[in-house]
């Protein structure tokens, strides 16, 4: 513990802080599905909404006013087929989201999560071959394809959340060949197939219709595998790479920070969002929690957050630091 003289007042404690929260570290996730006028709330995710494209342009100009300057975008369209189609197509939802956000705000950051498993009928976040095999020539292929969309819609970043070996050296020569060197790619690079993930897939209405992800996600009881996998995407060309889940994930993090001097995301995902926010909610715990789960994720290593509680930072911030 630090000496009593380090900690007797707000000033020296605020000296002697090592990590804080600033609206530079976190990522906000929006959905944004078919159809007009709708903001609706995701039953499975408190606060958190579904928006048409219409929508968006007044949900932009609110999360600038909180100083959110980054936000991931995930398209879920009405209609899905076996070929992904609407992943790739130029009018596609994540493509239309895409320049509508730019066209309000064209500061601000925009990553696009790049996967098929919202595009795709079966729910999976790959091509299969009829043995059941994962075809992973097509599901590279699909997704370059994908990102290259995305990015022609004007996205700033791709973050590949699909888990194919191999996939972040296929999206780097996709994207380079298509002349977009300068757009970096975040790798979801350790992802644990976990059940944390539960209210994300209502929310992205994409829960695998057979099996499960465990083909292509990796098992929560192991870390050396998932530190594998990061230092594969590092080589692979990685300019940021994530863990995922976050608070569960910690050791991972904090093990991943030592393996290179890239930048570090942690994904605060749907179920710890809801677990807290239910938590806090039922006055089971002070709201002083949800600072707490962010900046111990921060500290653990992660500069960067993606997070359903970016909205409330500021508040938390204001409270909770200082
Ligand atoms: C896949 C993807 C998922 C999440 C982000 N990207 C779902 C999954 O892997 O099943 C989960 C995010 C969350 O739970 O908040 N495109």
């Amino acid at each position: 513990m630090l000496p009593t003289r380090l900690r007797k007042n707000k000033n020296i404690r605020n000296l002697v802080r090592e990590t804080e929260l600033t609206m530079n570290d976190v990522i906000y996730p929006l959905f944004v599905v078919d159809g007009t006028n709708i903001k609706t709330e995701i039953p499975s995710m408190k606060g958190q909404y579904h928006f048409s494209l219409d929508r968006l342009p007044e949900e932009i100009a609110e999360l600038r006013d909180l100083g959110i300057r980054f936000v991931i975008l995930f398209g879920v369209p009405d209609d899905k087929d076996e070929l992904a189609t609407p992943a790739f197509d130029r009018d596609g939802i994540i493509q239309k989201a895409v320049r509508v956000v730019k066209d309000t705000d064209p500061d601000m950051y925009v990553i696009t999560d790049l996967c098929l498993c919202e595009y795709k009928s079966d729910g999976h976040c790959c091509f299969f071959n009829t043995d059941g095999t994962i075809d992973r020539k097509r599901s590279l292929d699909t997704l370059s394809r994908t990102a290259i969309s995305q990015v022609e819609a004007g996205a700033d970043m791709v973050a590949p959340s699909d888990m194919m070996d191999g996939h972040i050296a296929s999206l780097r020569e996709a994207l380079d060949d298509a002349g977009y060197e300068s757009i970096p790619i975040m790798g979801y690079s350790a992802k644990f197939a976990s059940a944390f993930y539960g209210p994300f897939r209502e929310a992205a209405n994409s829960a695998p219709a057979f099996g499960d992800r465990r083909a292509y996600q990796m098992d929560p009881a192991n870390a050396d595998e998932a530190l594998k996998e990061v230092e594969l995407d590092i080589e692979e060309g990685a300019d940021i790479v994530m863990v995922k889940p976050a608070m569960p994930y910690l050791d991972i993090i904090a093990k991943a920070k030592e393996l290179s001097y890239l930048p570090m995301a942690a994904y605060q995902v749907s179920g710890e969002f809801a677990m807290l926010r239910g938590a806090v909610d039922a006055g089971l715990m002070d709201e002083r929690a949800l600072y707490e789960a962010l900046i111990c994720i921060k500290r653990a290593g992660a500069t960067i957050i993606i997070t359903y509680f970016a909205k409330d930072l500021p508040e938390l911030i204001r409270k909770y630091q200082s």
